[in-house]
């Protein structure tokens, strides 16, 4: 993750071609539900950072600092609806997933993950910095404002820009050591 970013736009086409990703996520049934706002005006911008800062929490959050703020916002939702209308078609009804209880794990928020993963990936692709992070204020206010549909869920944030010539590793990689190989994969048997 890149939490200081150039006070430099990026190129609608470079935006472009990381944004374009997403479209190529995996997705049970292929019901693509994920949609995404993307926040690119200064007014947009300095309105969400002002909306969704919770100055009680220490963690970085980017807008406090007006000279390393990113160039781009991307909200990533999670469109359940879609799910719920796939497998209300005739090849998926015997499932019974047309109804939201019934599925074991949401798709839905799996597969915008799924997307979020790429987009972020393609950012590194491209030379772009990109920070995930989640909010803890202003989530209702922002999707009334954006007019998102209700039945979408708000996946954090995805914050993209140049990377600053300032960035210091930040975060809890500083603290945390990555688990092990042998630790995390369980071959055979937990
Ligand atoms: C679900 C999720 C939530 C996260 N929330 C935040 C956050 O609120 N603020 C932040 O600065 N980083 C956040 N991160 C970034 C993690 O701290 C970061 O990915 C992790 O420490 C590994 O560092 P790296 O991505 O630079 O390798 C989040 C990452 C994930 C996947």
């Amino acid at each position: 993750m890149v939490r200081m970013f150039e006070p430099k736009p990026i190129p609608g086409d470079v935006l472009d071609r990381v944004l374009e990703v997403a479209r190529h996520a995996p997705s049970g049934g292929f019901s693509q539900g994920f949609d995404f706002v993307v926040l690119t005006k200064p007014d947009e911008l300095e309105w969400f950072y002002r909306t969704t800062d919770d100055p009680t929490d220490p963690e970085p959050f980017p807008g406090r600092d007006g000279q390393s703020a990113p160039g781009c916002i991307v909200l990533p939702f999670a469109n359940k609806s879609l799910y719920l209308e796939r497998y209300a078609q005739p090849d998926k009804i015997q499932f019974g997933l047309n109804k939201e209880e019934n599925w074991p794990v949401p798709f839905w928020t799996v597969d915008t993950s799924m997307a979020i993963m790429l987009i972020l990936l393609a950012a590194v692709d491209e030379g772009v910095g990109a920070w995930y992070f989640g909010i803890t204020r202003g989530e209702s206010e922002v999707m009334r404002e954006l007019g998102v549909p209700s039945a979408c869920i708000m996946l954090g944030v995805i914050a993209l820009g140049y990377p600053s010539a300032e960035e210091t590793p930040q975060g809890s990689t500083l603290t945390r050591r990555r688990r092990p190989f042998q630790e995390m994969f369980h071959f055979g048997r937990w």
